[in-house]
């Protein structure tokens, strides 16, 4: 199964100094021996160097929360397409993603993930490194028309009920030159006449992300455990757990390099705060 290749486990450090290269090199790193949140931030802050703009606490996931996003899901419209977003439940593989991808150009260039305390079973993460998965498609004649896809036709990034003004490519370099590689459960093809042939490219990309998290070797973050990963660039996500104490918080970061920088909090269930607050990084 080729697609394993494009998984990563990474490398365990226990030096902020560290994490930089490895991050740049690898795509992610794992820091040990972070003792609690405030920790995490500032060396989350630290890891980003002197492009550091922006850090903070996005969500804290625990299974506390399930409930209120579970009815929130079961509240919502369909959307024009006839589409709820979904929610992941803990006892759920969760789909490889990007964070903030809701947010288009306004997600974090960098995400950190704090474990405060880790699942007693399961719960085992994943990451998948898009750069990979793209050498490993244009190394295969049978895929080699993947590759122009991927880089020129542009396909709908939107969450249903959340709609992007903007169509982009599943994968670019952006303006200040960072690989940017994209995936998550909504992806779809644009409307138009290539539409048809155009969802099995996009098929295909989900085929091999989801071979490379299903197949691939998964790791486990231990309590004080602060994984960091270029979220341009990597997909991550976590395994099924039945562990209601699991306590793990998503944090982002903004670097000089991301694309856009929202001026405000990036919250879904308010569709204007981010469009209402763009300025260029
Ligand atoms: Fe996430």
């Amino acid at each position: 199964m080729k697609w394993t290749e494009a998984s990563v486990v990474p490398v365990r450090v226990f030096s902020t100094d560290e994490v930089s290269d490895l991050v740049r090199r690898d795509g992610a790193a794992v820091l040990t021996g972070v003792p609690d949140e405030r920790t995490a931030l500032s060396a989350g802050l630290r890891s980003l160097g002197t492009k550091g703009v922006r850090i903070g606490r996005q969500i804290e996931a625990t299974q506390r929360n399930e409930a209120a996003q579970a009815r929130a899901v079961a509240e919502q419209p369909s959307d024009d397409k006839g589409r709820k977003r979904a929610f992941t439940l803990a006892t759920e593989r969760m789909p490889p993603h990007n964070d903030g991808y809701a947010f288009g150009d306004f997600a974090p260039d960098h995400l950190f993930l704090w474990c405060e305390r880790p699942a007693a079973v399961g719960g085992d993460s994943f990451l998948v490194d898009t750069s990979r998965l793209l050498d490993l498609f244009a190394a295969d004649p049978d895929n080699a028309d993947m590759i122009p896809f991927c880089w020129n036709v542009a396909v709908d990034h939107s969450e249903p009920n959340y709609p992007q003004d903007r169509l982009q490519p599943l994968v670019r370099l952006t303006p200040r030159g960072r690989f940017q590689g994209r995936y998550h459960p909504y992806l779809s093809a644009a409307d138009g006449p290539t539409r048809e042939r155009d969802r099995t490219f996009v098929r295909r990309w989900e085929h091999a992300v989801l071979s490379a998290r299903d197949h691939g070797p998964m790791f486990r973050l231990e309590a004080g455990d602060l994984l960091c990963i270029d979220n341009y660039r990597m997909l991550h996500g976590r395994d099924s757990h039945n562990d209601p104490r699991r306590r793990l918080c998503a944090i982002w970061g903004w670097s000089t390099d991301a694309v856009s920088l929202p001026e405000g909090a990036l919250d879904i269930n308010d569709p204007w705060a981010a469009a209402a607050s763009s300025t260029g990084a």
